[in-house]
């Protein structure tokens, strides 16, 4: 049976801080922050917003662009590792703020970033097994990623949602049923209960993403080896690659080892292949995963979102010219749990290319270092939107440990 994302629709908070200017104010070479890890800004949420209204924000924009009806859908998801109660799922409240119907499976999955894809192929298991009868499943990813002010992971912040809907008619992506995982406890990056901000072993938390690459695509690669002739890289028929991103260098360390264990296995090629890697990687970088990350680099890390959001982005710059192409993609969760898996681009792709990403993007207010840290130590106090706010909900604040919640002015003028 045919399965896969039928649309997605992205969301991004208003306020962009470019990496070169928190450079300055931390007396790093900005060359570290724009070069060393690749990003270029990062997208920061203002006090009345919080991954509810992120969530519910990505939700709203892609019902309304696909004309589905809340009602139909048979499955809520949200997958996320910014919680905002330790009981009550982030999924019930957008359920409510959309307005989805009460014959739904709604509730949260959470493991670090990989929790987006443990969503989605769940989803899609579900639509496969006619779960849904006839009713599609609802799937998003959204986070905050916050460290702390002028620690080293202070420049791979970001804050995102994407919204995906999953069904038997996938306009967006085939997801191909064959996967590999990879799951082991290691102590990366982790956020015990009542902290705010996560805390990380960072260069360990990029040694074990690389370890859980190489586990899953070793396995998925050895599923595949049957249709490879001897002296091919499964690469090589993959027309793009993505990667969790938490920054775009990442992306680029993840692709140098995968195409090494690719080519590694191609025995009757190795001998040619190998001495030339660095090249043979550099120029599949260059065409197979650099067009991914444009977005990335402007937003910064979305956790859950994170793979979701370069897909998102790559769909709408390119959606057209890679129809009836399949794309492979990587999941990482810290802590940790991988994913390898792969997907088709339909025919009809450029139908349903606008996932909004430009769009948010070019709308964005830029916010200084000041303004930065303001909102930082005010994150998720609630009140009024500032100006230049961009989301569709509010979260007015926290009364008696109670969340409550509201369409933004803006929107409800539309
Ligand atoms: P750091 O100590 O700031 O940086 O930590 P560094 O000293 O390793 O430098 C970074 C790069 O900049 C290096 O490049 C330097 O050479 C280069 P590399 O050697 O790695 O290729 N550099 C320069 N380049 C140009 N001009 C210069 C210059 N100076 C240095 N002047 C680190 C970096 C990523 C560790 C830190 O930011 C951090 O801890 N981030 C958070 C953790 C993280 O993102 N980990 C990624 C893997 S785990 C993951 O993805 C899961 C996650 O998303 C969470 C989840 O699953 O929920 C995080």
């Amino acid at each position: 049976m045919t399965v896969g994302i039928e649309r997605l629709a992205v969301y991004v908070p208003g306020y962009a801080l470019p990496l070169g200017e928190l450079a300055r104010a931390r007396g790093v070479p900005p060359e570290k922050m724009t070069q060393g890890l690749g990003v270029e800004s990062m997208a920061i949420a203002p006090p009345c917003e919080d991954v509810v209204t992120m969530a519910a924000s990505a939700g709203a924009r892609l019902l309304r662009a696909a004309r589905v009806d809340p009602e139909t859908i048979g499955m809520l998801l949200v997958a996320t590792e910014t919680g905002v109660d330790n009981a009550k799922p982030v999924a019930i409240f957008v359920h409510e703020l959309l307005g989805v119907g009460r014959r739904c499976r709604v509730y949260e999955l959470k493991h670090a970033c990989y929790a987006g894809t443990a969503a989605l192929m769940t989803a899609a298991d579900w639509v496969r097994a006619g779960g849904g009868k006839r009713r599609r499943a609802l799937v998003i990813a959204a986070d905050i990623a916050r460290y702390a002010l002028g620690s080293p992971g202070e420049p791979t912040q970001g804050a995102g949602a994407v919204a995906m809907l999953v069904g038997p008619e996938p306009k967006a992506l085939v997801v191909d049923a064959e996967t590999a995982t990879y799951a082991d406890n290691v102590y990366d990056f982790w956020r015990p209960i009542g902290r705010r901000e996560a805390l990380v072993d960072g260069k360990y938390s990029v040694e074990c993403y690389l370890e859980a690459l190489g586990g899953t695509f070793t396995a998925y690669r050895a599923g595949e080896q049957p249709l490879l002739g001897p002296g091919e890289a499964l690469s090589d028929r993959l027309a793009r690659l993505l990667y969790h991103t938490p920054f775009p260098k990442m992306a680029m360390k993840a692709h140098r080892r995968l195409v090494e264990i690719d080519w590694r296995a191609a025995p009757a090629r190795w001998a040619e292949v190998g001495p030339v890697l660095e090249e043979v990687t550099a120029a599949s970088y260059r065409t197979a995963v650099a067009p991914g990350l444009e977005a990335v680099a402007r937003v910064g890390n979305t956790y859950t979102a994170s793979l979701y959001l370069c897909l998102a982005s790559l769909l709408e710059a390119e959606g057209a010219a890679l129809a009836g192409r399949r794309l492979g993609l990587f999941s990482y969760g810290s802590g940790c749990c991988a994913e390898f898996f792969t997907g088709t681009v339909p025919a009809d792709a450029t139908a349903v290319a606008d996932a909004g990403v430009e769009e948010m993007l070019r709308r964005r207010t830029v916010i200084d270092v000041a303004e930065y840290e303001r909102l930082a130590r005010a994150s998720e106090a609630g009140g009024e939107p500032p100006p230049g706010f961009t989301g569709e909900f509010v979260l007015h604040g926290i009364r008696n440990d109670r969340r409550e919640y509201g369409r933004a002015r803006a929107a409800l003028a539309a």
